[in-house]
């Protein structure tokens, strides 16, 4: 596929002297502290992709059921809707062709906390205050281009919360975009315990049986490697 080792340097680890493992290619890699997640096995993911969906997000736009691009990733979205969408479409077939090749079974899906947490928590107070004006069940913005709620999206579903810490700290910034989204940045308006709180919370919401372990230490690290470059 073209391109494809654009997409493979940041989507891969890195060995020692900053190549790609050949047979770790799309096993999912960091970068600039964020997780390039694993681009193996989307289509049979426990939140599955279809390529209606695949298309949608790799072009920078929200696909329904798993929401947009953010971080590095942005960038990269919006250059592929510059390309022909026949182009994307191969992309996308492309990726929903490669087999998860982990060994062990993929994680169970997310369970949703049914009844909800109890909306006296501080996490759910700070989500109240500071997200759901954007993010919550009925908010406008969740009514234009059906956007999911947040449970549905990769960064609740992940295993590894660095993706959504990074989003709330970093924001998305404004972009050129035909369908240009944005979301403040809360570096300087939430403290380390603020976004414990704040992701337990939001996991709880999305996955109950997974909790994320040693949050307030994944936190407090993700902070001090500081902004991107
Ligand atoms: C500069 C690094 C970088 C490059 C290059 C890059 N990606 Fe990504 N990608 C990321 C990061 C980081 C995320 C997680 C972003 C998020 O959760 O909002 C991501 C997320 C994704 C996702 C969503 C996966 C999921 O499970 O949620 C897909 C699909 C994807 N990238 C495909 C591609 C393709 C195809 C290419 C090449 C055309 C590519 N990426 C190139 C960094 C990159
Ligand atoms: C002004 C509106 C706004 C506010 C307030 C806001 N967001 Fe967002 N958020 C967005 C937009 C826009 C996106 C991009 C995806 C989309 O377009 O649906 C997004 C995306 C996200 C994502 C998905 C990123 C990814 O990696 O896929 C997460 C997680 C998120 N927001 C969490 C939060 C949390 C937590 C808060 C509160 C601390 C918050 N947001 C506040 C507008 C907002």
């Amino acid at each position: 596929m073209e391109g494809a080792g654009h997409c493979a340097s940041c989507h891969s680890p890195l060995n020692l002297i900053g190549g790609e493992k050949g047979s770790e290619l799309f096993n999912g890699g960091i970068v600039d502290g964020w997780h390039a997640p694993t681009l193996k096995g989307m289509a049979t993911a426990a939140n599955p992709w279809t390529q209606m969906q695949l298309v949608a997000y790799l072009r920078g736009e929200v696909a329904s059921e798993h929401g947009g691009a953010a971080g590095p990733m942005l960038p990269v979205s919006l250059s592929l809707a510059q390309v022909p969408i026949s182009d994307v479409q191969a992309i996308a077939d492309y990726l929903l062709s490669l087999q998860r090749t982990v060994d062990g079974p993929p994680a169970p899906p997310c369970q949703a906390l049914k009844p909800a947490a109890p909306l006296a928590s501080e996490g759910a107070a700070i989500f109240a205050g500071a997200c759901a004006s954007c993010h919550g069940d009925g908010a406008p913005m969740r009514a234009v281009d059906g956007r999911p709620g947040l449970a549905m999206t990769s960064a609740l579903q992940a295993d590894d919360p660095r993706n959504l810490i990074k989003t709330v700290l970093e924001g998305i910034p404004l972009s050129t975009g035909t369908s240009s989204h944005y979301m403040p940045a809360f570096a300087d308006s939430l403290d380390d315990q603020q976004l414990v709180a704040l992701a337990q919370y939001l996991r709880t919401q999305s996955c109950a049986g997974r909790p994320w372990a040693n949050l307030d230490k994944t936190v407090t690290t993700i902070r001090s490697e500081g902004e991107p470059k």
